[in-house]
């Protein structure tokens, strides 16, 4: 299991989430977040004038069996991208565990249904 951490526009997230809820995504956090990139807050042609300014972003964390990260990575690059200066970053991290509370259940029948999984 993995943990894909995708920081990305907030103008950007209706159309991500969308897309990963198309391609069977039965789960994510959103997370309000605040961050820079190398232009450290700035329009390039101005980067290196100013103090560094924190801009508003979103980061999506949804965790995914090994085999679905490519499918939910290519998909947020597919929606998340602009061209242009901070369009974000995806980060992925390793789940050593996962439980759903209700039921007790563990492992990556937690993410999805093992109908789901056997698609
Ligand atoms: N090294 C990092 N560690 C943690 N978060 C980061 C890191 N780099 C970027 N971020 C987060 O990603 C957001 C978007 O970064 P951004 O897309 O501007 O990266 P960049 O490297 O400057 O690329 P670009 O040149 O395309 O803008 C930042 O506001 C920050 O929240
Ligand atoms: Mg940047």
């Amino acid at each position: 299991m993995k943990l894909v951490k995708a920081i990305i526009k907030p103008f950007k997230v209706p159309e991500v989430k969308d897309a990963l809820a198309e391609v069977g995504i039965e789960g994510m956090t959103v997370i309000d977040v605040k961050g820079f990139g190398r232009q450290k807050g700035h329009n390039s042609v101005y980067r290196g004038e100013y103090a560094i300014e924190f801009m508003p972003k979103v980061m999506l964390e949804i965790a995914v069996p090994d085999t679905e990260v490519k499918l939910v990575v290519d998909t947020i690059i597919k929606h998340a991208r602009t061209g242009n200066i901070g369009d974000g970053k995806i980060f992925i991290v390793p789940i050593e565990e996962a439980i759903r509370i209700r039921s007790g259940e563990t492992g990556d029948e937690v993410l999805y249904e093992p109908e789901a999984l056997a698609r």
